[in-house]
């Protein structure tokens, strides 16, 4: 989704150019860079990635730059932020939603504004510079605005003579400070290693940054220390990669987290979990174990949640690596009743602000889009909370899991790459590790993927399989009796089948062998093989599996 990055001193314009390339795993669809130098403002910006748009930007005291993923207004240059407003003395990036720019756009033109864009983003510069005219001052100015504006938002403007002022309302804003510098960005990541203190402006607060300092209005939230070595590639081709082969130290970090911290946590009644797209699957695994234990749980789409008529419950976890996906914070903001508890991996994340409880996966950061090592700690996490089990090994196995899987998967890849459906079944607890399986090789590879509970296809999907047909099974010790019917009726119709299961089957031809342990520990290790086909998939097909089409890495919309 859209990300924003801005700096105060030198080497203002150079550093935020570093950063938009850090933002670029966010997702986008256009960038743009604004300058201040010399009493003027300048922007470069346009349709595409950030070095074919702002490679070499001019110099200047302060600068601020954004990448776009449209939300209001077609993909175009003039709707690429920043956007000036008519002095060409201030330029805006903004991300979220201005509930109210219509009726604002109409006014605003009403008193003599030109507008270059159809986005509802504009309109803050133009009341900004009103606001200056009216009252002399940025920080007056700026109040203006906020008196004006209603909606979601995260917005940074930058003046000609080099100041910036910055606002949050629903959307994530962060001001870092380093020795001689002052920065302002929407995502961590560009200020690790390069901002000593790093705060995150809470909902209607305000930060306004000179060369002076910077000076935030209300209370702001320190964001705890994040080790800048994580989000470096190393040798790694892809961070998808590289985030798949760090799962062994993942898991160790969360499991000794979990037990340091003494983590635990007694549900007495009913509970709702909320999530989307991984964390759901992992939403989905957490009611397993609780309804296991007796307790009436049930896991949503957060974005489905509105449609909910049943009772309210006593306890909401809400699963978000993230801790920035609108569809379930939207939810939390509505909620009085119940008690949440947020399981996130993002320390200081928007989350946070409403839960009573934060649990994290101490997977570190996650870059490529696609989620992996925080799914496996996610599930982490719920075992260790709800299972009673003592997954003292599964750091170990994973990494075996790892070795063994990797070659297998280079060869299927070469195969796969030619398809364009697949199934993946399974049954019990693995149908959500078929779920977590063809979400990982659609997203990433664009082959066409559907799960489905092993039992269920012959109601239906089975219809589709014909020779070569790739079926993706996953079969734990608990199910593998069960599921292997199923196995013998896709193999009937011509399906190339492809096993994950601790025993073997002449029936596959392709088996990847996952440790025998307890149903629980199970999809913690049986992903892993999905996770690897998917990528090298993508690979094959030429794609990179870090920044697939469409998808945003932290989806800040409704
Ligand atoms: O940050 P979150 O865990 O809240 O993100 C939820 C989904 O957007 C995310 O899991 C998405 O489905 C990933 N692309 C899956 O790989």
């Amino acid at each position: 989704m859209c990300g924003i990055i801005g700096m105060v001193g030198e080497g203002a314009p150079e550093f935020v150019v570093r950063g938009l390339r850090t933002l670029e795993y966010r997702g986008y669809d256009s960038s743009g860079i604004a300058v201040a130098k010399g009493g003027v403002v300048f922007v470069q910006k346009g349709v595409g990635t950030i070095d074919r748009i702002v490679s070499e930007p001019p110099e200047g005291v302060a600068a601020i730059g954004h990448t776009r993923w449209a939300t209001h207004g077609g993909v175009t240059e003039f709707n690429a932020h920043p956007h000036l407003d008519c002095s060409g003395k201030y330029a805006v990036v903004h991300n979220g939603i201005i509930e109210n720019h219509t009726a604002l756009r109409q006014e605003l033109v009403g008193r003599g504004h030109v507008f270059t864009s159809e986005t509802d983003s504009e309109v803050i510069v133009h009341l900004f510079e009103e606001g200056v005219a009216r009252f002399g001052d940025y920080e007056k100015a700026l109040n203006y605005v906020l008196s004006k504006i209603r909606g979601q938002y995260a917005f940074v403007i930058l003046t000609a003579d080099g100041a910036i002022l910055a606002a949050r309302n629903g959307a994530p804003l962060l001001v870092g400070r380093s020795e001689n510098a002052t920065f302002v960005a929407s995502d961590p990541v560009p200020l690790l290693g390069v901002a000593s203190e790093i705060y995150r402006l809470r909902d209607g607060s305000y930060a306004v940054v000179t060369r002076a300092g910077a000076h935030i209005s209300g209370e702001a939230q320190r964001v705890p220390e994040i080790s800048a070595r994580r989000v470096e590639l190393g040798g790694y081709a892809h961070y998808m990669e590289k985030e798949i082969f760090e799962q062994p130290r993942a898991l160790r970090d969360t499991l000794d987290y979990l037990r340091r911290e003494e983590i635990s946590l007694e549900l007495d009644g009913r509970v709702h979990l909320l999530a989307a797209g991984t964390s759901y699957h992992a939403s989905l695994y957490g009611e397993y174990l609780l309804r296991r234990r007796g307790i009436d749980a049930r896991a949503f789409v957060a974005s489905e949640y509105g449609s909910w008529k049943g009772r309210e419950p006593d306890y909401i976890i809400a699963v978000s690596q993230s801790g920035e996906t609108e569809d379930v914070l939207s939810v939390l903001r509505n909620q009085e009743g119940p008690e949440v508890v947020a399981i996130t991996n993002t320390p200081g994340s928007t989350i946070e602000e409403y839960a009573n409880t934060v649990i994290y996966t101490r997977a570190g950061p996650e870059v490529g889009v696609a989620a992996t090592k925080t799914y496996t700690t996610q599930l982490l996490v719920f075992a260790h909370l709800f299972s009673g089990e003592r997954p003292d090994k599964l750091p170990e196995l994973a990494g075996q899991v790892i070795e063994s899987a990797k070659p297998l998967a280079e060869r299927l890849a070469d195969e796969l790459a030619r398809k364009n459906n697949a199934y993946f079944l399974g049954r019990g607890l693995d149908v959500v590790t078929a779920r977590e399986g063809a979400l990982k090789l659609k997203e990433i590879s664009y082959i066409h993927a559907e799960a489905y509970p092993a039992g269920e296809s012959k109601h239906g999907p089975i219809s589709l399989v014909e020779n070569g047909f790739p079926v993706f099974f996953t079969a734990s010790p608990d199910t593998f009796d069960e599921t292997l019917p199923n196995v013998h009726e896709m193999r009937a119709r011509g399906a190339e089948v492809v096993l994950a299961s601790s025993e073997p089957s002449e029936l596959a031809e392709y088996w990847f062998s996952v440790p025998h342990v307890s149903e629980v520990i199970f999809p913690m290790l049986s992903v892993i093989p999905w996770q690897l086909v998917a990528y090298y998939t993508a690979v094959r097909r030429g794609l990179n599996p870090d920044r697939p089409r469409n998808l945003a890495k932290s989806v800040t919309v409704r």
